[in-house]
């Protein structure tokens, strides 16, 4: 099957995320689009299409939210998997993120979606944003929240689901 991984990543870690499931798909070809430096990539040649954004306020990246809506058509003789990156502990908030990331008609003609996890990574946020999580999460030390066992289901799933 090949494959396309379509990802917005602003400090690093979606992209990380995307590199975890291009490993784990192994011996399939897996190609990656950037939609911040390739806005437009062409995926007529793929099989298999990965969507991933990360989550900033409850909201996932307009990028991505672009790219479905101008690639609608073509995008529904794909098989799709759909994921979504963040910090969120509370299980039914990271559903609900998911949820929200994309729209109806592809979630349900996905055949996997995760919520996959994420980083707060301090050297890379703006002051903005550093003040922000230092208040939420009560810390200003770096950490990797990235589910792994998630990213693993979600690979299996996407290969081996009818
Ligand atoms: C300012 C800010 C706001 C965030 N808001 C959310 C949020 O609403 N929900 C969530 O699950 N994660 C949230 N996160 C965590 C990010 O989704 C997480 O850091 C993710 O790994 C970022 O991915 P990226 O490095 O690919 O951009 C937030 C992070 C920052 C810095």
């Amino acid at each position: 099957m090949r494959t396309a991984i379509i990802y917005v990543s602003k400090h690093g870690t979606t992209e990380k995320a995307v590199r975890k499931i291009a490993e784990k798909l192994g011996n399939h070809e897996v190609s990656f689009f950037n939609l911040k430096t390739d806005k437009n990539p062409d995926i007529t040649p793929f099989d298999g299409i990965i969507l991933g954004t990360p989550v900033y306020a409850g909201t996932p990246s307009k990028r991505m939210q672009t790219f479905i809506k101008n690639h609608a058509e073509i995008l529904t003789a794909k098989r799709i998997g759909l994921f979504v990156c963040g910090m969120e502990l509370n299980r039914e908030k990271q559903q609900q993120e998911l949820e929200n990331a994309y729209p109806l008609s592809l979630k349900e003609q996905a055949i996997t979606k995760h919520f996959l996890g994420g980083e707060f990574i301090f050297e890379k946020m703006n002051f903005f944003e550093r003040a922000i999580i230092k208040r939420i999460a009560k810390t200003d030390k770096s950490v990797s929240r990235i589910d792994e066992d998630g990213i693993g289901k979600f690979v299996t799933d996407f290969i081996e689901q009818k």
